[in-house]
């Protein structure tokens, strides 16, 4: 309640950079040796069910649909994310072999805690990764895991984002262990680089004085395409999000290989597009991508470890051997820049016009 700046211009900044240790928290206990542990859930959670359902708002459910590849790839089950208004009047069909997982930093959002009561009423079995202990969903669901994030103040949800995203990420391996779907020398990959995410969220000067330098230049933009595959697609609509939530610039984030059914059209000096290139998850086809949005003249920022000619401005990631490493760097680099866009905007950036923490109301 009585959270200070300590020396940080915004609460944003601020949890931005507490990332690294607030990931290290969220992963305390929960990995040993070669086994993920969550002593909140029990492994029979998943026993008799052949489907996962997401439900949430906002950032929390860029956080999810970024789980939904996490939830396939490595545990083999189906899954399907929503947007909890969506979901809720949309008659969905429930089955009770489908883990309902809600995802929440407050635990209070009205649609999503509705939802969360339709599954349950529905006889589903419910789980919550939330970070406010005792919220409203913590008690309606079955069974919850905590982000342990602690407090965000800022309206533009930074730290909330990556615990959840590390929380499903660890999810999907214990659910891969717990149906034995996932080789030893996978898991033991996985869990390696699991432990390298906060080593990953150190931001080091030299990438915020770019992001510095850079967002001279693109606080002038009146149009932006944030374009990413795979994971990172929802990074892409969460960066988007940001730049919209603190800098009022309009933003979309697009999955890379859907650009030529439309939004080329749009492509000119004028579109900025940030184009999102991981050396570990399918390069060449974002590359090109990219080329193609370069030949029709729109300016390229590319945030990628591998050079690329081609773009008009370049944020050099390090170099890793995991695409989810990859993934956080980026995220870094996306929350730097919309920040960064807002200060010189001279906005508020914990607390941009017409948006509130939490979502109550419907
Ligand atoms: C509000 C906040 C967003 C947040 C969303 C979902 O719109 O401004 O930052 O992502 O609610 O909130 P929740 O607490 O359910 O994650």
């Amino acid at each position: 309640q009585f959270a200070q700046k300590d020396g940080y211009r915004f609460f944003m900044e601020k949890e931005i950079y507490e990332q690294s240790s607030v990931v290290s928290d969220c992963m305390l206990g929960r990995i040993k040796d070669n086994e993920i542990l969550f002593d909140e859930i029990e492994a029979s959670i998943i026993e008799g069910i052949n489907e996962i359902k997401i439900c949430a708002c906002g950032t929390s459910y860029h956080a999810g649909l970024t789980a939904s590849y996490l939830f396939e790839r490595l545990s083999k089950v189906k899954c399907n994310v929503e947007i909890a208004s969506e979901f809720r009047y949309k008659d969905p069909l429930l089955t009770k072999d489908t883990l309902f997982i809600v995802i929440s930093q407050s635990g209070e959002t009205a649609d999503t805690l509705e939802a969360l009561k339709m599954a349950k009423a529905a006889g589903l079995k419910t789980l919550v990764v939330c970070n406010v202990d005792n919220s409203s969903m913590t008690r309606v669901a079955d069974a919850t895991i905590l982000t342990r994030a602690g407090i965000e103040k800022g309206v533009a949800s930074t730290k909330a984002f990556s615990t959840q995203t590390v929380v499903l990420w660890m999810l999907a391996l214990y659910f891969a262990k717990a149906k034995n779907v996932i080789s030893n020398e996978l898991l033991e990959n996985e869990l390696h680089t699991l432990r390298e995410v906060p080593k990953t969220l150190c931001i080091s000067d030299k990438i915020h004085e770019k992001m510095k330098r850079l967002s001279k230049r693109y606080l002038h933009g009146h149009g932006f395409f944030f374009i990413g595959r795979d994971v990172f697609f929802p990074l892409a609509l969460e960066g988007a999000l940001k730049l919209k939530e603190i800098s009022y610039l309009h933003a979309e984030g697009y999955p890379a290989g859907e650009m030529k059914h439309g939004p080329i059209a749009l492509a000119d000096p004028e579109l900025f597009t940030i184009a999102l290139m991981p050396k570990n998850l399918l390069y060449d086809k974002i590359k090109s991508n990219v080329e193609e949005l370069s030949a029709r003249d729109s300016t390229i920022c590319a945030i990628s470890p591998l050079d690329f000619e081609l773009a008009d401005d370049f944020i050099k990631i390090n170099k890793t051997d995991h695409y989810m490493l990859e993934f956080f760097e980026m995220l870094i680099v996306l929350q730097l820049f919309s920040m960064e866009i807002s200060i010189r905007l001279g906005n508020d950036v914990d607390m941009p016009r017409n948006l509130a923490k939490s979502v109550t109301v419907e």
